[in-house]
């Protein structure tokens, strides 16, 4: 059993103008197997917030792994990788790829994802895309090797 985090990122469901279906399929799907979610939190498109949020789950709540969903695309509001990428202590950029490489089969405009993942002290974090879909598609190809990375760094 690992513990898990979810951070939506969307300045849309943040203010309700949307309703989030990609943070309840992450906890769904997760769940089912065997990740404990301790925390789910909707955070506007906020570097700052963002960051404030991935350190709380990593240095205080100390998650085995935190997937944030959305604002990994081109618009100017879109800084997920960036809020990631300054506070990670170690990069591990083969998720991502292997989201990419595997998505790109599904759909050229995997391309247009920035998403990254990294650790930071004893946390993995990943950046997963926003729409349902994508995250369907991210969650359902990382799934099987994601448990034997999270032993190691247990
Ligand atoms: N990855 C998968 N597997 N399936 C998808 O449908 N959509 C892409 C991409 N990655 C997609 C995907 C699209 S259209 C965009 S714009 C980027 O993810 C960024 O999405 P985000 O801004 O919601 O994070």
């Amino acid at each position: 059993m690992f513990t898990l985090g979810i951070i939506i990122a969307s300045d849309k469901s943040f203010k309700g103008d949307r309703i989030d279906k990609s943070g309840k399929l992450i906890k769904e799907f997760m769940e089912k197997n065997n990740y404990k979610v301790k925390r789910y939190t909707i955070v506007p498109d906020e570097q700052s917030l963002l960051e404030e949020e991935l350190i709380y789950m990593c240095d205080d709540l100390n998650l085995d792994l935190i997937l944030t969903s959305g604002g990994t695309g081109f618009s100017r509001r879109d800084v997920t990788p960036e809020a990631t990428l300054n506070i990670i202590d170690r990069y591990a950029p083969g998720i991502a790829e292997g989201i990419r490489y595997n998505s790109l089969k599904i759909t050229s405009r995997a391309m247009l994802s920035r998403a990254i993942s990294g650790i930071r002290k004893d946390t993995l974090i990943i950046n997963l895309p926003g729409s349902p879909k994508a995250v369907k598609e991210s969650l359902e190809f990382i799934l099987p090797s994601l448990g034997h990375g999270l032993e190691i760094l247990k």
